[in-house]
């Protein structure tokens, strides 16, 4: 079993861990001639922080509601935000035209973070027992790697993590439905992320349709995090909630998160939403409306356009698009790199991750997040993740060409 509770989060927050890595290693000059970029300012690859900017009209939105800015942003958001998020998921996801409610099942967020956190503390009992479902402690399951949020969010809940594979074995998703049914019996939530971070492992509807139906038959809730839908180098990637109307329309059990963050590049807009069943929906609203912040009014009006409009997505796709056509050739198929289905990372198998990016930052002044950092390990195991590293593709193309080749140049 690996223990993650509050006081250890500092220890095993990624980023944390990377700073304590390179803390007093002198980066090397990454040597990348392209314009717009000082030739000896270090790379930043290791976080995934969109470099383009949001539409201009998001400023004009902000500017348009700036009187809202004495107002404390409403629980619910305004009906026009809401709306904007169910019409764009009936759209997105084909679904039925009646299936969105957006007065019961759609609630604002900062992001899907702040969502996907507070999802544990409504989910898990707050004294950590799994109250009617047996005896023990209530589990949350968690891809393994995955997002440093999801275990976070299980400390803070005092409840137990339970990290699932998620490797090439498995096709980088978690496979649940093999667990202990006893464990399944005390889960109060699963994480569930696709497109994956870090893999970029999109699942399909038969594969969705048994989480939900798994996640009915021990009455948990699953949390789909849905954040990079709209990242994608194929077909579109399908979505919870197309897997819920596939089943018979209701949204039970069910949450999924979106936000504007990577769709519209705008993730210092903190917009997003949580959809889902209602029961669940309202429950989070309450927790939010008493310890998270609230989406500003002015932000929901630049969010309502946003969903509305899709022609700067299909841009920010073609950007992503682009570069991993750039990978594709500079990488070829060294770290068995394979291109992603969706998000925007590279995870590549390069034999030991964390040397790797202490090698990266000598002597390239690169910044790459070692894969082992996004995974747990109990004692003893071995770290699935470490031998990988995690590259966030988020420059211009020029940019993106230029440092690959000075990865693979330093590796
Ligand atoms: C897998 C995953 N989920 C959620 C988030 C949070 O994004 P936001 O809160 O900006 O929507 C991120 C951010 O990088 C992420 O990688």
């Amino acid at each position: 079993m690996i223990e993650i509770d509050r006081r250890h989060l500092q220890s095993v927050y990624p980023f944390g861990r990377l700073n304590r890595l390179l803390d007093g290693v002198a980066p090397g000059a990454p040597g990348i001639e392209v314009a717009g970029h000082a030739p000896g300012e270090p790379v930043a690859l290791h976080i995934g922080e969109p470099r383009n900017q949001p539409p201009a009209f998001v400023a004009e939105e902000l500017t348009k509601a700036a009187a809202e800015w004495s107002r404390y942003p409403l629980p619910r958001g305004t009906p026009d935000y809401r709306k904007a998020c169910a019409d764009w998921l009936t759209r997105r996801y084909r679904l039925p035209a009646a299936m969105i409610d957006p007065e019961t099942m759609i609630l604002p967020v900062p992001g899907t973070r702040e969502g996907l956190f507070f999802t544990a503390l409504v989910t898990a009992p707050a004294d950590g027992r799994a109250e009617g479902r047996g005896r023990g402690r209530a589990a949350i399951l968690i891809p393994n790697p995955c997002y440093h949020v999801y275990y976070a969010a299980a400390a803070a809940a005092g409840a137990e993590p339970v990290f699932v594979s998620a490797t090439r074995e498995t096709g980088f998703q978690p496979d649940y439905a093999a667990l202990d049914p006893a464990l399944l019996e005390r889960t109060a939530l699963a994480y569930f992320c696709t497109p994956s971070n870090p893999q970029g492992a999109v699942a399909d509807l038969a594969q969705m349709q048994d989480l939900i139906r798994l996640a009915r038959g021990h009455d948990f809730t699953i949390a789909f995090d849905e954040c990079y839908a709209e990242i994608y180098t194929g077909d579109p990637p399908t979505g919870a909630l197309q897997a819920a109307a596939a089943l018979g329309g209701g949204l039970d059990n069910v949450l999924a998160f979106h936000s504007l963050s990577k769709r519209s590049s705008a993730p210092g807009l903190r917009c997003g939403f949580a959809v889902g069943d209602p029961q669940r929906i309202a429950a989070l609203d309450v927790i939010l409306a008493t310890g998270g912040a609230g989406v500003p009014r002015p932000v929901l009006a630049a969010g309502t356009r946003l969903w509305r409009e899709e022609a700067h997505v299909t841009a920010n796709r073609a950007r992503y698009q682009e570069n991993f056509a750039i990978a594709e050739r500079v990488l070829g198929n060294r770290y068995n790199f394979r291109k992603p289905a969706g998000g925007f990372f590279l995870w590549l198998d390069v034999g030991d991750g964390e040397a790797a990016a202490l090698a990266l930052w000598r002597e390239a002044g690169i910044r790459v997040l070692p894969g082992a950092y996004m995974c747990q390990s109990a004692d003893g195991e071995e770290n699935p993740g470490a031998p990988y590293i995690r590259i966030a593709l988020i420059y211009d193309a020029a940019f993106t060409e230029a440092a690959l080749r000075r990865v693979v140049e330093v590796l």
